[in-house]
């Protein structure tokens, strides 16, 4: 019988904290080896509050180990969202900048050290260090600017509220100074929030950089938009000062549901631009039904800036291991065209589909499991389209926001390319390499899942799945105790 309320497996290959409340990365920093990623965490419960920083580190991007909390909320005081940067003097210092949000309202920027490689951290005693008296002023973002000539910390902040991006900057990551101020910029109704700049080659050509504005917009007011919370980004030029865009338009990052807070690490080998997103949605995301965890990152991507149609495009590639396990993974030439072909997955599995429009038409794929539940992409080559439907009645059931469709590019004129990453509840789709992608949580239920395949006229689709069994380690010892 299929069940409305569906149980909500464990993602295999993503983090997820072992108990309680998650939501945006923090801090990301590639140090000792290891990545190390922070988290908004409530140590003490499934809501959000308490916020404090929770920690998590991976050899590889794939297998993630949760630490003790690294920051934890105090009398009067939550840890908001922030970063770490990587000293770059030789020695082992990390540097984190978080958000002071004071039970009286006030948001201001703080500072921590860490020297035992970013597990325990000593608070500065003169905190918050950059205070403007004002109550959304958050989210700090360390980045190194180096045009060859010199060297400096800029630290990105939100006034969330004016949709403003602030810009400082430091030589000593001690004091700041005031840079610069963007925006605001694009739909009003929203604040801004979780800012990044990213230093990309502009189709490889590390002559010819651009300067791309990460954004997380947040839907608020009186009658707030119900897509909810989603990411943007700008593509412009940056001086070390000023960031000036190309062209004054906020441009979807995800055309999913759930891709949200996303930024890079910082000193990630080979200057590559990785990040990792929360993978849920301001307006339902305290109504997921997953327990005793709730909330989850996103796979890695590595940032790149390509020439797509004619302008440069923010392409997000899966990580490493994702290639290697479909390396792996078993590949057929399906038949289809007068009835859809049938095929099984565990539900924690990465499929990539290859196909030419000009030969089968249009596309469908539905995924089915136990739960009363769909997800239906179907490609329309004519227009250009993928569209992503989740429904049913256990979508019903999370929230009224949450059954939808999500509409992203996928070009009918050429073979077409298409890599999904079902992992339990999360379902992210990337086109050719990460042209595009749309994050969704899904509700299918644990028992496997089966996928529909069927085109509008008879042709031959290059299936590669592999299924991930490898179990999270919930075996590690539970988080302790507050550090610093
Ligand atoms: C974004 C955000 C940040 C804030 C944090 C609080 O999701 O609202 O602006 O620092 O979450 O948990």
């Amino acid at each position: 019988m299929r069940t409305t309320n569906a149980d909500v497996p464990r993602p295999r290959f993503h983090f997820t904290p072992r108990r309680h409340w998650m939501n945006d990365p923090n801090g990301l920093v590639h140090h000792g080896g290891l990545w190390h990623l922070y988290f908004q965490h409530n140590p003490e419960g499934p809501d959000w509050g308490n916020m404090s920083w929770g920690h998590a580190t991976s050899p590889d991007l794939e297998h993630w180990t949760e630490h003790p909390v690294a920051l934890r909320h105090r009398v009067g005081e939550q840890i908001f969202s922030g970063s770490v940067v990587a000293s770059r003097q030789g020695d082992d210092v990390l540097t984190a900048y978080y958000t002071s949000a004071y039970d009286d309202g006030r948001q201001a920027q703080s500072r921590a050290t860490s020297h035992d490689g970013g597990f325990t951290w000593l608070t500065d005693p003169g905190n918050p260090v950059l205070d403007r008296g004002t109550t959304a002023f958050r989210d700090p973002k360390v980045i190194r600017h180096d045009d060859g000539h010199t060297a400096r910390w800029v630290m990105l902040t939100v006034e969330a509220d004016d949709r403003q991006v602030r810009l400082y900057s430091s030589d000593d990551l001690l004091s700041w100074e005031h840079l610069s101020t963007f925006g605001p910029l694009g739909a009003s109704g929203v604040v801004w929030e979780c800012p990044d700049l990213v230093r990309l080659p502009l189709d490889g050509d590390d002559d010819d950089p651009r300067w791309v504005l990460l954004l997380s917009t947040n839907p608020v007011g009186e009658d707030p938009d119900p897509s909810g919370s989603s990411m943007h980004y700008v593509v412009g030029h940056f001086d070390g000062t000023s960031f000036v865009p190309d062209s004054p338009e906020l441009r979807p990052l995800d055309h999913g549901r759930d891709y949200y807070a996303a930024v890079t690490f910082d000193d990630a080998p080979s200057g590559e631009a990785v990040t990792i997103g929360w993978m849920s949605n301001w307006r339902y995301a305290h109504r997921f039904p997953s327990t005793p965890w709730r909330g989850a990152m996103s796979l890695p991507r590595v940032l790149a800036l390509r020439t797509v149609q004619g302008r440069p495009t923010l392409v997000q590639a899966p990580p490493a291991f994702v290639r290697e396990l479909l390396e792996h993974g078993s590949a057929a030439e399906v038949a289809v065209g007068d009835a859809p072909a049938l095929l099984s997955f565990s539900g924690h599995t990465l499929v990539e589909l290859r196909w030419d429009p000009s030969t089968t038409g249009a596309l469908d794929l539905r995924l089915r499991g136990e739960a009363d539940s769909f997800v239906d992409l179907a490609h329309e080559p004519r227009a250009g389209t993928l569209r992503i439907t989740r429904g049913g009645r256990a979508a019903e059931s999370v929230h009224r926001d949450f059954p939808s469709t999500s509409t992203l590019p996928l070009p009918g004129d050429r073979a077409a390319r298409l890599l999904l990453s079902l992992d339990g509840p999360l379902l992210e789709v990337f086109v050719h390499d990460g042209e595009a992608t749309a994050s969704n949580l899904v509700v299918l239920g644990a028992e496997g899942v089966t996928a529909s395949l069927g085109t509008a006229r008879r042709g031959t689709v290059h299936v590669t799945a592999v299924d991930i069994d490898a179990p999270v380690d919930l075996d590690a010892p539970a988080p302790a105790a507050a550090v610093g």
